[in-house]
């Protein structure tokens, strides 16, 4: 397909499909010609505050956003909480018992980045449960009795949006009496020096964060798990110097298991693009799954090679829109596979394990991995 037909349409989900990685690199990258405005046709008040958080959103009013949310993602900010994921880390593997099975899914890779997530923004201890079944059921939708009909969905869907909205809203409304130092804090007191976050703005950055930054970093860590067992020799190697491999290591298991595996745009004006003629209002989805796996753009892309360079990967996107979050998915990573070794050099897939990943076509993981 990246090679005989980069681009084709798709009738049945009325989308272009983006394959190679040149033509998905220029269409994330490109502001001018491709919306991230994927509610467009909704009117403004009708919109989720998700739909109007950053991720959903053109300049200038991106960039104004994004500027200002920088400051919470920023090398310094990220510096500060090292220690603290450290010491969920250790929580969590203090919990494994190194002579029985363990899920690396439930009890690490799924766990460090909800916990980690609510410290960032400040949710008490006591709200995490809760905090995690809304994170949950956003990200992919209800887990058991779930509704017969489309419109009991959602209508369970219209409550849990509630329910976030409501929270965040009270959570504000403590934060500006009381101030600490998580994102809301910060983001808050941003605000007061002028540079202006609506309410309703910092509740959908709240949510973005909750969804865009949970299921994505749990795929990243198993994944990094699976290929550990999957290139047993490449494993090896990283064994005799986690410090100085996991880094190039884990920029390789986000190219060639990509947590994120597409991203959609909407043509702003009509084009021609490899001979195909696209409309304005056109939903297109760079594929970034395949992108990465682009021969043209990684020699012997279908290979795990764990000192690639360089490795332009799409997997945190490309342009205005790159992942606020890379900084701190790498850091998680880093951290709890660079402990987990330390601990479990060796370790080998459960006998009972067959590879299940997680039903989606966009987010790329595995439902458990017992080792
Ligand atoms: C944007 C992937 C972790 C927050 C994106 C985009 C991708 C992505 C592909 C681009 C979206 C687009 O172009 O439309 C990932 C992957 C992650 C990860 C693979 C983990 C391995 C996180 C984390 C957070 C986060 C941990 C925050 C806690 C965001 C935000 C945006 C974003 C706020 C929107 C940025 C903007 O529109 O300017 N992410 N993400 N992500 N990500 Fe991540």
């Amino acid at each position: 397909m990246r090679k005989e037909s980069p681009i084709r349409w798709d009738s049945e989900r009325e989308a272009w499909d983006v394959f190679d990685y040149a033509t998905s690199k220029m269409v994330l990258e490109n502001k001018d010609l491709f919306s991230s405005d994927r509610s467009q046709k909704k009117a403004d008040s009708e919109k989720t505050p998700l739909e109007r958080s950053l991720i959903g959103i053109d300049p200038p009013k991106h960039t104004s956003m994004r500027a200002l949310v920088n400051r919470a993602f920023t090398p310094k900010v990220m510096k500060h909480w090292k220690p603290r994921i450290a010491r969920i880390a250790t929580m969590l593997l203090d919990k494994i018992d190194p002579k029985s099975e363990v899920d690396i899914v439930e009890q690490l890779s799924y766990p460090l980045p909800v916990i980690v997530i609510s410290e960032i923004l400040g949710v008490p201890i006591e709200d995490q449960e809760k905090f995690k079944e809304w994170s949950d059921w956003v990200v992919a939708g209800p887990k058991d009795n779930k509704p017969e009909t489309i419109s009991a969905l959602m209508e369970q869907q219209e409550r849990v949006n509630k329910e976030l909205f409501h929270y965040f809203k009270e959570m504000i409304a403590l934060k500006r009496e009381t101030p600490g130092e998580d994102i809301i804090s910060v983001l808050l007191q941003a605000e007061e020096q002028g540079v202006t976050l609506t309410e309703d703005e910092l509740i959908g950055f709240c949510i973005l964060l909750l969804i865009a930054g949970n299921e994505t970093t749990t795929n990243l860590i198993s994944n990094a798990f699976y290929c550990f067992t999957e290139f047993p020799e490449a494993y090896e190697r990283i064994k005799e110097n986690p410090l100085a491999t996991l880094p190039l290591t884990i920029e390789e298991v986000l190219r060639y298991r990509s947590p994120v595996q597409a991203m959609g745009r909407v043509v702003k004006e009509d084009m021609d693009l490899h001979g195909h003629s696209l409309k304005a209002g056109d939903f297109i989805v760079p594929w970034i799954g395949s992108a990465n796996r682009d021969e043209q753009q990684f020699p012997n892309s279908q290979q795990f090679i764990i000192d690639r360079k360089p490795n332009l990967h799409l997997a945190f996107g490309k342009g205005i829109h790159f992942c606020l979050g890379a900084p701190l998915a790498r850091l998680e990573a880093e951290v709890i596979l660079e402990e987990w070794i330390k601990r479990f050099p060796s370790f080998k897939r459960a006998a009972s394990f067959t590879l299940e990943p997680i039903e989606s076509a966009f987010v790329y993981g595995l439902k458990e991995f017992k080792v």
